[in-house]
């Protein structure tokens, strides 16, 4: 078997004497997806942001964690090597795209910059791919975009150019922690055939994190179902919303006749 891309192996999360995440394992292959479903609080995000090195303060992952990335050993990185993996190797989506931007600088300037900061690209190269990254991600007319300001965009076209801009350093892995939680069903339908397409088009390794298990199966191929900071039940997509093995699951498959889960089924 080839080596995983992402190896988390019994992560824990404590905050003082609390433990958050308890023992989780899980694995990605590169090009692969891993869904991370759960009611909230249950100890989604605090996963993420351990793979990303981004805790809150005050919160660590435990002595026995090891997370590894393309044999990168992430529990034991020095801060000053975090820039070549976060934003550069591995990118991040989060709910509420507004807060991630600076509402006084152009979406396109904002691309632009970290394509010329981190990419090296020179100002002109900048404008054309940051164009060029717009028009991948689905926006429409992406050269207006480009110079409107984050209050010109719908929620949708701000989650757009925020994926825009996470992909922008061709990273292995996305994480999308809650990132279409936000949108209308029809826009959140979209973004994720959007997550899906550039899985399969540039083979973008997918951690896609929800509350809603059929968001989860409508991109990801394995699933872990997270509660109270434990995984409780891991399998294909297509296991666990058939034949869902813990009643939590099962309330988590029954809850919403909602959206997508019926759409699922049917194809499954
Ligand atoms: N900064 C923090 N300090 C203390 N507890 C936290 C902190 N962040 C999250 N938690 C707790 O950890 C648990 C898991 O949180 P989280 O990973 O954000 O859940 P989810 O993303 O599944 O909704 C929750 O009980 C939450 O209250
Ligand atoms: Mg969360």
């Amino acid at each position: 078997m080839p080596e995983p891309l992402l190896e988390i192996e019994d992560l824990s999360v404590t905050a003082g004497d609390r433990t958050l995440v308890h023992a989780v394992d899980a694995t990605v292959a590169r090009g692969g997806s891993l869904g991370i479903v759960g009611e909230s609080g249950s100890g989604k995000s605090l996963t993420c942001r351990s793979v990303l090195g981004i805790l809150p303060p005050g919160l660590a992952t435990g002595p026995r964690t090891a997370i590894r990335f393309d044999g990168i050993d992430l529990t034991a990185l020095a801060p000053r090597d975090w820039p070549s993996i976060r934003g550069d190797r591995i990118g991040a989506v989060f709910q509420d795209p507004g807060s991630y931007l600076t509402p006084s600088m152009t979406v396109g300037r904002q691309l632009g910059e970290v394509l010329r900061v981190r990419g090296g690209l020179g100002r002109r190269e900048a404008r054309d791919r940051a164009v060029d990254l717009f028009a991948a991600t689905g926006l429409p007319e992406p050269a207006r975009v480009y110079g409107q300001y984050p209050f010109e965009l719908s929620g949708g076209m701000l989650q757009r150019a925020l994926i825009a801009i996470a992909i922008c350093r061709e990273p292995d892995l996305l994480i999308a922690d809650e990132a279409t939680t936000a949108l209308d069903v029809t826009v959140q339908a979209e973004v994720l055939d959007l997550l899906a397409d550039l899985r399969e088009r540039h083979g973008l390794a997918l951690v896609l994190v929800s509350h809603d298990l059929a968001v989860v199966a409508q991109v990801c191929d394995e699933v872990i179902v997270m509660r109270d900071g434990e995984v409780l039940e891991r399998g294909t997509a297509a296991e666990v919303l058939r034949a869902p093995r813990h009643a939590y699951t099962r309330s988590l498959v029954e809850a919403h006749a909602r959206y997508g889960i019926e759409r699922f089924r049917s194809h499954a």
